[in-house]
Parts: C-alpha cells; structure tokens; sequence
C-alpha cells in the first residue's frame, strides 16, 4: 500500500493538535503526536536545570526508521514536524495565527509572560515557515492562516490544496512591521 505522509507544524497555539485531529478525521488517516513520539522513544537529553531537549538528528532517524513500518495517510503534528526527513514527507503544512490572536491564547493558557512574548514573536517573524521552506522547499510547505478559520474550515482549506484546486504558497501573511512598529 501507498504511503502519504503529512506533517503539521506551527508556533504553540496556532492550532495544530486541533486541525491534525479533524484532518487525520476526514482523511480517515492515521495521527501521530511527534510529542508522544519524541517521549516514547527518549529523544532527548535532560539539561541540568530538568529542561528537555529534543536531538533533532536522533529525532529523524528515529522517524526515518518507523516510516518504514507506516502505509496509507498519516497526519503527524507537533512543532517540530517541519523538521522531519525531506525524504519521507510528502506536504508541510505551516499552520499560522496573528500575533495578537496567538498571544491572548497563550495568556488563557497561563504562559507565563517572557513565553508568550517569545512565541508571539517568533509567530512574527516566521521562524517556523522559514524552516520549513528551508528544510523542504517552498513546493512542499503549504502556509494557513486560521486566524479568521475554524478548524473545521482551515481543514477543508487544506484539502483544496491536496486536490490541486488552491495554492497555499509560504509567504502570505505579513505581521513583522505592525508586530515590531516602534512607537515614537
Ligand atoms: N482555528 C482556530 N480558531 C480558534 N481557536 C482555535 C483554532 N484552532 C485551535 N484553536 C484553539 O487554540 C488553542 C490551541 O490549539 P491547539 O492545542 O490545537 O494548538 P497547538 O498548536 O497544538 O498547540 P501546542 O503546540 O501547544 O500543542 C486551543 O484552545 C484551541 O481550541
Ligand atoms: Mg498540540
């Protein structure tokens, strides 16, 4: 049997564990928490302050390996699968927010100020898009603003895109200078 596997990536609290759950629903593919992959299998190393790292080489091999044993569709989520095998992934799919958005749901979340701050910023600056279309290629990496979506939407929006019908081209949404504009 074929295999098509697509990773869902986006800064925390774009929406992915949401959108990855519905998609893998109307795809009737299978869904796999790199979270709970990277934990299964130990991928990372205890820094001496209790903080884990992910070994993102470890993390790609180990991924390389148990792609070998998945077929049909498989939706893989978590903020790191942009980072999976060039090889082995068949779309990227960036999920994005607008920074206000994203920071009022990351506050409800309890973060505490400086994580919110750093996450919203790096929604800004599209750190997580960059590093996909740099480990993929921009044909691969699919970019979706759910910011006025819902998840139910943002799905339906990505399967367009799987028929051919729409594009979704990185480079769409452009917060850097209203998120940065220095007051003077
Ligand atoms: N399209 C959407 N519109 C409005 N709210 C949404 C949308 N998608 C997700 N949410 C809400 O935003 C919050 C974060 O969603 P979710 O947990 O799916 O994000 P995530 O990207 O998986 O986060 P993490 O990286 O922490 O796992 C949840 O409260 C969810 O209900
Ligand atoms: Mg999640």
């Amino acid at each position: 049997m074929g295999r098509l596997i697509i990773a869902v990536s986006g800064t925390p609290g774009t929406g992915k564990s949401e959108f990855s759950k519905k998609l893998a629903e109307k795809l009737q593919a299978r869904l796999l928490s790199l979270n709970d992959f990277i934990e299964e299998n130990k991928i990372y190393t205890l820094d001496p302050d209790g903080t884990k790292s992910v070994d993102i080489q470890k993390l790609r091999k180990c991924f390389a390996k148990k792609a070998r044993d998945l077929s049909g569709t498989v939706v893989v989520e978590g903020i790191l699968a942009h980072l999976l095998p060039k090889k082995i992934v068949d779309h990227v799919v960036v999920l994005r927010t607008h920074p206000k958005v994203l920071e009022l749901r990351l506050r409800r979340r309890n973060y505490a100020d400086a994580k919110v701050r750093e996450n919203v910023d790096a929604e800004a600056l599209d750190v997580i898009l960059w590093e996909a279309v740099e480990a993929h290629g921009v044909d691969k990496v699919h970019e979706i603003d759910t910011t006025n979506l819902s998840p139910e939407e943002a799905v339906n929006q990505f399967l367009l895109v799987m028929e051919g019908k729409v594009v979704a081209r990185p480079g769409k949404v452009d917060w850097l200078e209203e998120h940065f504009k220095i007051v003077e």
